[in-house]
């Protein structure tokens, strides 16, 4: 999935250039190339869709110029992750009604990718042998992040474990009663399934997008695919996947995470992987003079020379005409000063 905006990476993640599009980490790779080159490991890459919004569709190609491009799906609205999973489980039942599939997002950080595969097995083994059960992964919470999708799970000595809640993007004081109970994990947003589950957990919580959905099936794959999903797709309801299945499936399964996972998701969690100073600061291109400051990340460009004193815990980004400083605590609230910002000028 490479279709959403990033938009509380905002205004380095733009409408028209989202962050997954962007070397984040500055290590020369996009973070899609980096999700593509991390599921090539396990999947083949001829059966690897991307599905993004039709104004990506070349930055993918030139990111990701191997793929063949009717691998490469243009929604023509943008409708958030349920409607873009279902049409893939679609697409990917008519091409193989035993087909087990994984859904990935395309911004995420994952280290010891080993332990990753290994996971991936697991789910896999477990969807292909269980074609009703939905599987997640599940991420040891570390603090009650309101960003995350939170997980109940039946404590057992299985690596696989039954979820008795799934709860999305819960308020703060929900998140820190989950983390305190100690048998919560953060969904990692990654997720593995039987074509037939998915499509079924659809067919019973969102009876209107499925039938909509349905009603292509004969078109799909086919060269008048666009076509049905230009006059179709923006009849879909915006929802993420999360609202639409996990949180009314009782199907839904975790596995715990054995590897470290950070869904570079906003500005803080940029700051937890990138390097710093002696000061505890992340700078990002910059030249930057900082003074009794710490635990700041700052990005500008890099003709600017900035000076700042007596800062702590801020995010300072300089991109294009935008000059955002906000503190580390208001991250979540980006989606809502960037629309604010929108309609101000
Ligand atoms: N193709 C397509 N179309 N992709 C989309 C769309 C869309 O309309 N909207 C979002 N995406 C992509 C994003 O680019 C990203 O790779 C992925 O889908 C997830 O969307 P986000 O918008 O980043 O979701 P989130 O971070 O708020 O929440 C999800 O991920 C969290 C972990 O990072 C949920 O699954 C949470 O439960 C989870 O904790
Ligand atoms: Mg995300």
């Amino acid at each position: 999935m490479a279709g959403g905006v990033g938009s509380r990476f905002w205004p380095v993640s733009k409408q028209k250039f989202p962050k997954q599009f962007h070397d984040m980490l500055g290590i020369g790779k996009s973070l899609l190339q980096m999700t593509y080159d991390r599921l090539s490991a396990t999947i083949p890459v001829d059966n690897i869709l991307v599905l993004t919004n039709a104004d990506y569709v070349e930055l993918v190609k030139k990111q990701l110029p191997l793929m063949q491009d009717t691998h490469i799906v243009a929604e023509p609205a943008m409708r958030n992750t349920a409607p873009c999973i279902l049409l893939a489980a679609l697409k990917i039942q008519k091409m193989n009604p035993d087909a087990t599939m994984i859904v990935a997002p395309s911004d995420h950080y994952i280290e010891e990718e080993h332990l990753f595969n290994e996971n991936l097995e697991t789910a896999f083994d477990h969807c292909s042998q269980n074609r009703h059960d939905l599987m997640t992964l599940g991420i040891t919470p570390t603090s009650p992040n309101t960003g995350y999708g939170y997980i109940e799970f039946e404590p057992s000595s299985n690596q696989v474990k039954k979820v008795k809640q799934f709860r999305e993007k819960p308020n703060l004081e929900t998140a820190k009663e989950f983390l305190a109970k100690g048998t919560f994990l953060w969904n990692a947003g990654i997720f593995i399934w039987h074509v037939d589950g998915v499509v079924s957990a659809f067919a019973k919580a969102q009876p209107a997008l499925t039938t909509l959905f349905k009603n292509g099936y004969e078109i799909y794959n086919t060269t008048h695919e666009n076509d049905w999903l230009e006059e179709n797709y923006q009849k879909a309801e915006n929802i993420s996947v999360d609202y639409a299945i996990l949180e009314k499936s009782n199907h839904v399964n975790v596995i715990p995470a054995h590897f470290s996972w950070n869904d570079l998701g906003t500005w803080g969690s940029l700051f937890d992987k990138l390097e710093k100073n002696s000061d505890n600061n992340a700078i990002v291109n910059s030249s930057v003079t900082a003074i009794n400051s710490s635990n700041n990340i700052i990005k500008t460009d890099t003709n600017k020379k900035v000076i700042i004193q007596g800062l702590e815990n801020y995010i300072v980004v300089d991109e294009d005409d935008v000059l955002m400083i906000i503190p580390k605590t208001a991250e979540q609230e980006i989606k809502q000063i960037r629309q604010s910002a929108i309609n101000k000028y």
